[in-house]
């Protein structure tokens, strides 16, 4: 990729910037250095235990991060820097099979090649950050693609702001829709939505205890969610609850945000119908409808989970983050603000923005979208082994539950407690998952889209097995 003179304008005389790209030196560096990187990922293939020899310094880094940051994070992971697919080093010299991924961000795996290369270019860059006053002809293909990708069913989304989170694509997917209904100020949302951390999506965000002491920067009602083992029933629940609120403040709703699949809540799919029924009245309504993807995209049988619902037509904003690399908010030409309340000194780094254009690719070249694509074959592969294990233990899983490469189960009794006992006997026994939702708590996996085989579900599942087998006993 890069800035090759192709890329940054029309001219036939070579700039400076793409020769140096093109510089043999250059050239024979990155060979080299994907040639170093596959020789010395080569055994992280498997998962492996922790070195005893390195027990007391990794302990010493992370009684170190506990003290910088001012408590000790929610799992001893500190990576060594390496791995290759689902499978990475880290810094106790243990090896881990990754099926969460940081919460969905490594889309192709660890240490993938494509991804370092595209790194490896965007280092050479004269600037680690773009932003605002500084863009680069990158940033403008991140957005394109969004955009084209976003448009290919009809949805009307013109318009791509990059930014450096999931919380502040939505923060400006908000403001976007705020200033368009000024000067309605309430936002209708989900119960058990999760939004990001500023402190407009703490108060939107359905967690008391992630709003501890803060002030409500917005105002927000919640409808019911979808309950997939109540289908009907609860679409006419939520879609009465709607006409409820819309009557209770008319005139008052700045938009709708919502997650297709709820994420954090617990890994509950939408459908079209639901939706549907929802966003019809919306739009009588003149509420804009917000679509939050940071943690869907990518992984359903379409790039956009809006897409996969068939909800084209009703998607006015839209948020992306996490397995692009670089967040983003993409919105129509109708919601244009008027005035500059949008900007930011970063964008996003050079780095993420070049491997966010990588990991399109890779999604595309791994076949992960389309009705029997990847993303929903692996589904019932993975769902299917997940259904063996609890009928084979009934008591210590229930499920799977989930879409696409978004698959959880529940674990024990569906209580805080044996979720997170559960999920650190995984670290333990070496597979990481990540807890989602309350009432029940769940365990979730995000594997990487554009590089899970079968053979690494195959090992997650023995994995999970072994840990069940010792939780069993924990909770006995
Ligand atoms: C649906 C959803 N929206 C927004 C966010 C916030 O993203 P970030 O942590 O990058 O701010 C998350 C993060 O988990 C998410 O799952």
């Amino acid at each position: 990729m890069g800035q090759t003179s192709e890329s940054s304008g029309s001219s036939n005389s070579s700039l400076a910037a793409a020769a140096l790209r093109a510089d043999s030196r250059i050239v024979e560096a990155r060979r080299l250095i994907a040639e170093a990187v596959a020789e010395h990922s080569r055994g992280i293939q498997k998962v492996q235990a922790a070195d005893p020899d390195r027990s007391d310094s990794y302990e010493k880094l992370l009684s170190r991060l506990a003290d910088t940051r001012g408590g000790p994070p929610f799992w001893p992971y500190l990576s060594a820097g390496l791995g290759q697919g689902p499978y990475v080093e880290l810094a106790d010299g243990s090896i881990k099979l990754d099926f969460i991924g940081g919460i969905g961000v490594h889309g192709a795996g660890h240490s993938h090649p494509a991804m370092i290369d595209a790194a490896l270019d965007a280092a050479l860059e004269d600037t680690v950050m773009q932003g605002n006053l500084q863009q680069h002809p990158p940033s403008i293909e991140m957005s394109e693609r969004l955009i084209q990708l976003a448009c290919v069913g009809g949805a009307a989304l013109d318009h791509c702001l990059l930014s450096t989170s999931g919380a502040m694509a939505n923060e400006n997917a908000l403001k976007i829709a705020l200033h368009h209904k000024f000067p309605a100020d309430r936002i209708i949302a989900f119960d058990n939505a999760f939004a990001g951390r500023s402190l407009a999506m703490a108060a939107l965000t359905d967690r008391p205890t992630y709003r501890m002491g803060l002030p409500l920067a917005l105002n927000v009602d919640y409808l019911p969610f979808r309950d997939p083992a109540n289908p009907e029933r609860s679409t006419r629940w939520a879609v009465d609850e709607l006409h409820r609120l819309l009557n209770r403040h008319p005139g008052r709703y700045a938009g709708f945000w919502a997650e297709p699949i709820a994420g954090e809540g617990g890994y509950y799919p939408g459908s079209h119908e639901f939706f549907k029924a929802l966003c019809e009245p919306l739009r009588e309504a003149g509420v804009p409808i917000i679509f939050d993807e940071v943690q869907s995209f990518s992984r359903t049988s379409k790039p956009y989970a809006f897409q996969h619902y068939g909800l084209d037509e009703f998607a006015d904003i839209v948020t992306v983050g996490k397995i692009t690399q670089v967040c983003a908010t993409l919105y129509g030409e109708a919601f244009k603000p008027k005035g500059p309340i949008l900007s930011q000194t970063f964008t996003g780094s050079s780095s993420s923005i070049a491997t966010g254009l990588k990991m399109l690719d890779l999604l595309d070249s791994g076949e992960c979208f389309g009705s029997r694509g990847q993303n929903v074959t692996r589904h019932e592969y993975f769902a299917e082994q997940l259904a063996s294990l609890s009928r084979k233990y009934p008591k210590l899983v229930s499920g799977p539950f989930g879409e696409g490469m978004m698959i959880a189960f529940t674990p024990g009794d569906g209580s805080v407690d044996q979720a997170k006992r559960l999920m650190m006997t995984m670290y333990e026994v070496g597979l990481l998952g990540f807890v989602c939702g309350a009432n029940p708590t769940r365990i979730r996996f995000l594997p990487p889209p554009a590089t899970t085989t079968s053979e690494h579900i195959d090992d997650a599942v023995a994995l999970l097995e072994t840990s069940l087998l010792q939780f069993a006993k924990q909770i006995d």
